[in-house]
């Protein structure tokens, strides 16, 4: 039965052409003012700040998670759900029907460490925007595209520099699940999810303004996200944060062809390649 990983891993957090400024028709951008909540969600921010979901942080029900997250991202309403479902344990509350974007607050909840555009809680503040964070995050997504390998570079770096430096380090497989959710977020919003990239620019802007990159051309999509469409890009960025590839393309079957005497084999980590591959290069030498 799988289905519990996989609801787990269709997380809050993905809700965490013209040249004059466009703004979204009865959204405009408003941001937080006093006595507002945000939380440590980009997305649930910028949907706040858009009035999609209430512009006040508070009363996040069922119904207005599922309203807003349909009109503003033209999420599913069984992935909003979920979404919710998975949400709703911030409001300490027994039985709560709602919950506010401050709850989300709470560190090792939801929210966790080494997010690509937060502080982890040790540090600072774990739930604005914070730039040096963000620029650690930028410096992994090499291109006006941003591909999936990228993503899980910034993603897996701030991994490692939360594990090295932050002692009070927290990152369970839950926390994966979600983080997954979290990352491929901006592919989902404003991406093509079938190649899985997204252009650099609106993701910028979206994480540095918390809105959506309207004026930058992007409109809601207008095919709907499912659930299985999360499952499918979660479980490729998965695969995509493993630090191990699939076949030895640092050994090249044909230099190996042309050399059987493995003659320019010289370290011992290319030795190891090539054991670990025997069975594969044996063929090619045998050919030649
Ligand atoms: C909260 O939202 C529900 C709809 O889900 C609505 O019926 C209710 O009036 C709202 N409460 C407040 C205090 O805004
Ligand atoms: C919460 O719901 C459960 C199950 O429906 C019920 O037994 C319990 O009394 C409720 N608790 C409160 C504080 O309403
Ligand atoms: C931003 O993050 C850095 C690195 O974690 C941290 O040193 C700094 O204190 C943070 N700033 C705020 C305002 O929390
Ligand atoms: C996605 O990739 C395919 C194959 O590389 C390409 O033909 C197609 O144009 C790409 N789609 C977009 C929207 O860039
Ligand atoms: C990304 O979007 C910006 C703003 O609309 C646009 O100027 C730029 O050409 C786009 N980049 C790519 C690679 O499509
Ligand atoms: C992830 O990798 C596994 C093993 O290589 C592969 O079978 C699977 O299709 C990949 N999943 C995605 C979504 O790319």
């Amino acid at each position: 039965m799988r289905f519990p990983l996989l609801a787990s891993s269709l997380t809050i957090g993905l809700a965490c052409g013209q040249t004059q400024p466009l703004s979204i028709p009865g959204h405009p951008w408003i941001p937080a003012g006093s006595g507002d909540f945000r939380g440590p969600c980009p997305m649930m921010n910028t949907l706040a700040n858009h009035g999609f979901i209430q512009h006040d942080g508070r009363n996040m029900t069922r119904e207005n998670v599922i309203k807003g997250l349909g009109e503003g991202l033209n999420f599913d309403p069984a992935l909003a759900s979920v979404m919710f479902d998975q949400a709703i344990i911030a409001n300490p509350e027994p039985n709560a029907t709602y919950f506010t974007l401050d709850q989300l607050n709470k560190h090792n909840l939801l929210e966790h460490d080494a997010s690509l555009s937060r502080s982890d809680a040790y540090f600072g503040n774990n739930h604005v925007f914070n730039q040096t964070v963000f620029d650690q995050t930028k410096s992994y997504w090499q291109g006006p595209v941003i591909d999936i390998n990228m993503l899980a570079n910034s993603k897996v770096a701030r991994q490692l520099t939360s594990k090295a430096f932050n002692p009070t380090y927290v990152f369970t497989l839950l926390t994966e699940e979600f983080s997954l959710g979290e990352v491929i977020a901006p592919i989902i919003a404003f991406g093509d999810t079938d190649n899985l990239t997204v252009n650099r620019s609106l993701v910028e802007y979206f994480f540095e303004n918390e809105r959506l990159p309207s004026e930058l051309g992007w409109k809601v999509r207008s095919d709907v996200v499912a659930l299985q469409d999360v499952a499918r890009m979660t479980g490729a960025l998965r695969n995509a944060t493993k630090l191990t590839t699939d076949s030895a393309t640092t050994v090249s079957k044909r230099a190996l062809g042309r050399n059987p005497h493995f003659g320019f084999v010289t370290g011992v980590s290319k030795l190891l390649t090539i054991l670990a591959y025997y069975g594969q290069v044996e063929s090619d030498i045998d050919e030649s």
